[in-house]
């Protein structure tokens, strides 16, 4: 049989997934779990490095974002999901890796760039922060992961990955570890419903995973549009209209929509009307989930024991991969098995 490629992504804990995740990420994840061998990272870490001031939310979190992978049909029998905290191997792999990457490139970083002028940390960037891309490689290689679904803003963070890749790669003068490569969907970023160019849940800008219908339906009122298309009649514009790029995402008819896009450029088609159906059309993908997350949310012990299952198999992965980077970078051995004396 041949080898099947190895999937991994992750998601930080800090409030229920959106539908900038699904598009972005989980729809193809449910699809790559079929004939990949794929890793799914609860990243509560990661989550840490901006959140150290509440570990309590980030603790909080963890099942729910699991509830929400297996809402949207990530199988557990198919695809591991793990919780990053409770894999050392990757906080040992980070500690290695920081020596092959400098701050100067950490600081150059555009993801870290971006997030840190969001953040508003000024000085005072927590040195976590700045290095998680160095914890973000330790993930990706622990698992030999050659491929990786993610945002379109995830991408320098792949670069970086691969940077510390070739650095560790020729230090130990053999390819230990491989080359991962971003895999973006279709739409790799979908705008907040204000219209900002990310939807994202720290800028109450999100549609959730769990939003009721009459969440869903508030959202879409609120929804940004054509802010010059004032009567039904006026021609309008389609690009940068929040709602044709939903439609565009979400709605399966491409070619109603096609005929919505020119009805609306040449006038005629009003902001209501065209609200209305993709109202209807993220009720209808939305729905199926919530229901699947309520269902699943009423056992939460099921949940902890499927995280636990998969951190167990995580565990096996990522150690087998610190020991050969150790033995690769010739790090001392002991000769004696690793066994700790049992305590007075
Ligand atoms: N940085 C990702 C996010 O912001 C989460 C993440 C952690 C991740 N480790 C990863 C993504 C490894 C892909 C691969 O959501």
């Amino acid at each position: 049989m041949p080898v099947r490629p190895t999937v991994l992504t992750g998601d930080r804990p800090t409030g229920p997934l959106h539908l900038g995740h699904y598009v972005g990420s989980l729809r193809n994840r449910v699809a790559l779990q079929r004939d990949h061998r794929q890793f799914i990272l609860v990243a509560d870490a990661q989550a840490l490095t901006d959140n150290a001031h509440d570990p309590a939310k980030v603790s909080r979190n963890v099942l729910e974002v699991a509830a929400d992978y297996l809402a949207v049909g990530i199988d557990p029998a198919a695809s591991t999901i793990c919780v990053q905290s409770a894999l050392p191997a990757l906080a040992e792999l980070t500690l290695l890796y920081l020596n092959f990457v400098s701050v100067a490139r950490l600081e150059r970083n555009p993801t870290i760039k971006d997030e840190i002028k969001a953040r508003q940390f000024g000085r005072d960037i927590p040195a976590g922060f700045l290095c998680y891309p160095v914890a973000q490689a330790a993930d990706i290689t622990a698992f030999k992961a050659t491929i990786v679904p993610v945002g379109d803003d995830q991408l320098p963070l792949i670069e970086q990955t691969n940077e510390i890749v070739r650095r560790i790669n020729r230090q130990a003068r053999r390819d230990i570890l491989p080359d991962a490569r971003g895999l973006l969907s279709r739409i790799s970023r979908l705008p907040g419903i204000d219209g900002r160019a990310k939807m994202s849940k720290s800028q109450g800008n999100a549609i959730t995973l769990s939003a009721s219908d009459a969440d869903i339906i508030a959202a879409v009122q609120a929804m940004y549009t054509d802010p010059d298309h004032l009567r039904v009649a006026d021609p309008g514009r389609v690009e940068g209209n929040v709602v044709f790029t939903y439609l565009d995402a979400f709605d399966d008819d491409s070619a109603t929509v096609a005929d919505l896009k020119a009805r609306y450029r040449r006038g005629g088609l009003g902001d209501v009307e065209l609200k209305r159906r993709l109202a209807r059309v993220l009720c209808d993908v939305i729905g199926p989930i919530r229901q699947r997350r309520a269902d699943i949310a009423r056992d939460p012990d099921t949940i902890r024991d499927i995280l636990h299952a998969g951190t167990m198999a995580a565990r096996g992965v990522t150690a087998t991969t610190l020991a050969e980077v150790r033995q690769a970078l010739g790090l001392f051995e002991l000769t004696k098995p690793d066994k700790c004396p049992a305590p007075e």
